[in-house]
């Protein structure tokens, strides 16, 4: 254990923000919250359409939360994320009694359908032919990724024939949707949520069927009361109880199907 937080904080990785915050990200409610509201919105949708999905990628995990949320209703998660830091998180977790068994991290910034990060497709086939999934989920993500098209084309290169994805992250309802992140914590930050008619006209124009991008939930976070109100890098930009105030932000599921 010692060894393996050793590991996290000598990282570089692909992602400097996200291995620098891995080892604090559990400690956020917010992050809690927003996973748990994710995963009930994932499984509301998979139950009114009567989809079973039995193999599940989700994009961007973190340290699982939202993984652990879901494995209990699928076959297999595969869980990948851009940032060492935040898979080793993950495998401490799961190295735990009592934690699901069918997670399988892998630490990859995944913009390949064939990244051969990925499982294979099975011991039949060849190798270069890598797993395929029911389902793909990330949430939080997609406000993180420059190019969203290219993202949105590796995940529909990912998925088995009518098998969907279901993207969860808040939604860019205009000027004070930037609110959502610190002043501190701009790094890494390409968009101030999802435009949902934007989102929804790109799912359709990559190939995707049977696309609804809408507003699922809505979550009330602290927020500045002013730029820098919650300081710098050495306390995370994390809102204190006493300071910033509470917004409410609404979160988009953007759904769509790969063709049969
Ligand atoms: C804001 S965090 C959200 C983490 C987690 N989903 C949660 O809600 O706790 C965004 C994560 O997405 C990861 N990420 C962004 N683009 C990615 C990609 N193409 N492949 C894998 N991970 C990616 C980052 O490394 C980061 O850990």
């Amino acid at each position: 254990m010692a060894s393996a937080v050793a590991n996290i904080r000598a990282t570089s990785g692909g992602n400097a923000r996200f291995n620098k915050e891995a080892l604090s990200w559990d400690a956020r409610p917010f992050v809690y919250e927003a996973s748990q509201a994710a995963a009930e919105a994932v499984l509301s949708k998979l139950k009114s359409l009567d989809r079973q999905p039995k193999q599940v990628l989700e994009i961007g995990c973190g340290t699982g939360t939202l993984s652990f949320l879901i494995a209990p209703h699928v076959d297999r998660v595969v869980a990948v994320d851009a940032a060492d830091g935040m898979i080793e998180v993950l495998k401490i977790k799961l190295a735990k009694s009592g934690a699901p068994t069918n997670i399988l991290p892998v630490a990859v910034l995944l913009e390949d359908p064939e990244d051969g990060s990925l499982p294979g497709a099975d011991s039949g086939k060849p190798e270069s032919q890598r797993q395929k999934f029911d389902l793909i989920i990330s949430h939080l993500v997609l406000h993180h990724i420059p190019d969203l098209g290219s993202v949105l084309r590796t995940m529909l290169g990912c998925l088995k024939p009518g098998g969907c994805v279901m993207l969860t992250d808040f939604e860019d309802f205009g000027p004070e949707a930037k609110r959502f992140h610190p002043a501190s914590k701009m790094a890494g930050v390409e968009r101030h949520g999802i435009d949902a008619a934007a989102m929804s006209k790109l799912m359709h124009d990559i190939g995707f069927k049977h696309v609804s991008v809408q507003a699922e939930w809505t979550m009330r976070k602290r927020v500045e009361s002013f730029d820098g109100e919650f300081g710098g890098d050495d306390g995370l930009g994390m809102a204190k109880q006493e300071t910033g105030e509470s917004m409410s932000f609404p979160f988009l599921l953007c759904y769509g199907e790969r063709a049969d």
